[in-house]
């Protein structure tokens, strides 16, 4: 991958740790000019790639552009009529569209079980695997496991689908992506109360949170598949103009509602990993085409005795192997 020339690369980094111009419209509208090429046409030909919140924003434009590079696309949703329309959409927008609906609440564990099970049964190989899906709730709920709704969908639910899918991911061909975002900044690593159940619950933190396991919990996903080349990555899309913008974060959405991006700019790195599969190292996270730090430069980096007990605590949750 070309490096882009010392003043981009600083105006690059500029643009990130300001905040508002990196994460508004304004980041991609600069950056396209020294970010690495687009994926060639046909780039996904052959390619079978798996997409988690499907149904809306993000992950709608997501699989508008894996569709448009040749994939055969498995777009997931958890309500079925929804999903079944999204289905019809695309196969009459993409002429030959190889696309199939896939139901299944990410956040009820039983269900990602029995849903798995059909898949595998079904797929035989996944070239892409996208956990996307993303909720940011007023108040505290449970799923029918009692688990905390944002560790569910964006923490335990991908965990367990990613090890329940892995044999189908192809050795030195395969990218998993996890959507997480630039809220967790706002948060470390919380490894002694990872369903929210003390001190007063705010659907921003536990949201903060929450993804910030999805960039821990990826990097160790990235460790354990490195053997079989299989790329793992975390990305941040950047302020979004989408529904969940709207409802969950109406002030913010009015406030910045000029200097979001599109749900097509939202999704473009993620499509980008999938297609390119570009080498990547540390905590393995995303933005615009490049790798960004995963702590703040005043933070020191993870602490690897949190992780662990971290790690153990989703293992026990998901039944998944430590
Ligand atoms: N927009 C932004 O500015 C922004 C910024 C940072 C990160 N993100 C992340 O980007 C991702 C997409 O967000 P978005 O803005 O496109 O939001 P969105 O429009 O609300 O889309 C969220 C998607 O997740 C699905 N979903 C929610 N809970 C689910 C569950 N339990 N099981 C299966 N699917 C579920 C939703 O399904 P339904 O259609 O059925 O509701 C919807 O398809 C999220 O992970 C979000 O955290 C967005």
């Amino acid at each position: 991958m070309r490096r882009p020339p010392a003043p981009a690369r600083l105006l690059d980094a500029a643009l990130d740790r300001l905040v508002v111009p990196g994460y508004s419209r304004l980041g991609p509208a600069l950056r396209h000019r020294w970010w690495p090429a687009d994926p060639p046409a046909g780039a996904l030909a052959g390619k079978r790639v798996l997409v988690t919140g499907a149904t809306s924003g993000i992950g709608e434009a997501m699989v508008d552009g894996f569709l448009a590079l040749g994939a055969a696309v498995h777009v997931l949703g958890r309500n079925g009529d929804k999903t079944q329309a999204l289905v019809a959409r695309l196969r009459a927008e993409h002429a030959g569209a190889d696309v199939e609906a896939e139901v299944c609440d990410i956040g009820d564990l039983d269900a990602v079980r029995t849903w798995a099970a059909g898949f595998t049964g079904r797929v035989g190989a996944l070239h892409g695997l996208v956990h996307n899906a993303g909720a940011l709730p007023a108040e505290r709920s449970e799923t029918a496991q009692g688990h905390e709704t944002t560790l569910a969908v964006h923490v335990l639910g991908p965990h367990l689908m990613t090890s329940l899918l892995a044999d189908t991911l192809v050795d030195d061909a395969s990218s998993v992506v996890w959507m997480s975002s630039g809220g967790m900044y706002g948060a470390r690593l919380r490894d002694d109360d990872l369903e929210f159940r003390t001190g007063e619950y705010s659907g921003v933190r536990a949201y903060a949170r929450t993804k910030r396991m999805q960039v821990v919990l990826a990097a160790r996903w990235a460790d354990r598949l490195a053997g079989r080349r299989v790329r793992v990555e975390s990305t941040h899309p950047g302020w979004v103009d989408t529904a969940g913008v709207t409802s969950s974060l109406p002030g913010f959405g009015k406030a910045v509602g000029p200097l979001l991006r599109t749900a097509a700019e939202g999704a473009d790195t993620t499509v980008w990993l999938v297609a390119t599969r570009p080498p990547s190292t540390g905590e393995h996270f995303w933005h615009d085409r490049a790798q960004r730090p995963s702590t703040l430069g005043w933070e020191r980096g993870q602490d690897p005795a949190a992780v662990t007990r971290f790690l153990d605590q989703v293992a026990a949750a998901t039944g998944t192997p430590a």
